[in-house]
């Protein structure tokens, strides 16, 4: 557990901040904050912890969507959300903020994913340059069922094979743009279960993290993914293959969500998918996206 303030507050201040790690390969937890005010050195607190720890959660907030958006944007530049499966851009006024729902209101979803399960992926890595870092915040969580389950992408390359990182190291891996998580079609897309056709970008297999200097894999969505290069059934066991290492148990944190948790983190060495629910509870979070500084890159 690290302190990253005075370890007694004088009488009548605030408790300190601490950041709890989850035990697992990634995630921690930190407590004592409040981000509608955070420092300076809270945030540095914050930022250091979202690169040592991946997925970082903070408990107990109460964030209007613009505060939520000035938290985001202390992390850099928002990217815009989505489209909603709907064609419907989420909140008035605030084109960054991504609805991840399954109410329905007079008719329409507020929201995108429905209740079901959302599979591993990445966020947005259908883009040239996708989001560095997303942000997660619960307004409704249901009683049971959602949890969110994240996993380290850099323990999911350190556990490769030599032969196969050497085999991986010079592939490019087309990213595709058709589908969401939730198996909705995206706003302007055409169906397409043929990945070597399908509408997506190529980022390669192996990536360098630009800021920790780490290699990690970059997987991104396994529908529709496609080697560059190589024939169809021979990328299927490849990606088979790598999906195996990337998801397996050891390597993945969850969070139980409660209402007024924010999770941050970062999509360059990480992927998250989520557990359906029970579609008679509702279930409301408002998610922010960080641009990412650079394309990924070996
Ligand atoms: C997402 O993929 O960003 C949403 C995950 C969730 O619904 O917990």
């Amino acid at each position: 557990m690290k302190l990253w303030a005075r370890e007694k507050p004088p009488e009548g201040q605030p408790a300190p901040v601490t950041t709890v790690p989850s035990g697992k390969t990634l995630g921690a937890e930190i407590q004592g904050l409040d981000l509608k005010h955070i420092s300076a050195e809270e945030f540095g607190a914050i930022h250091s912890a979202w690169l040592d720890y991946l997925v970082v959660l903070i408990r107990g907030q109460q964030l209007t969507d613009g505060d939520l958006i000035r938290f985001s944007g202390r992390f850099g530049e928002l990217d815009w959300a989505p489209v909603q499966e709907t064609g419907r851009r989420f909140v008035e006024g605030h084109p960054e903020i991504y609805v991840v729902s399954n109410v329905i209101e007079n008719g329409t979803p507020i929201g995108s994913l429905g209740s079901g399960e959302a599979v591993w992926h990445t966020d947005m890595s259908y883009l040239e340059t996708p989001p560095k870092a997303s942000i997660l915040y619960a307004l409704t969580v249901p009683p049971v069922g959602g949890d969110t389950y994240f996993c380290n992408m850099y323990a999911a390359y350190d556990s490769l094979p030599s032969s196969v990182r050497e085999r991986i190291s010079p592939l490019n891996l087309k990213h595709d743009a058709t589908y969401n998580s939730g198996g909705y079609i995206r706003q302007g897309m055409t169906p397409a279960d043929d990945p070597i056709n399908s509408m997506g970008v190529y980022h390669p297999i192996v990536t360098t993290h630009p800021e920790t200097g780490r290699k990690a894999l970059y997987l991104g969505r396994r529908r529709n993914a496609y080697i560059g290069g190589l024939p169809l059934a021979e990328s299927e066991a490849l990606l088979d293959e790598l999906w195996q290492y990337a998801t397996q148990h050891e390597l993945t944190w969850r969070n139980e969500w409660k209402r007024g948790d924010l999770v941050l983190w970062d999509n360059r060495c990480t992927m998250h998918r989520r557990d359906a629910f029970d579609p008679r509870f509702s279930r409301i979070l408002h998610r922010t996206q960080i641009k990412g500084e650079i394309r990924p890159s070996a």
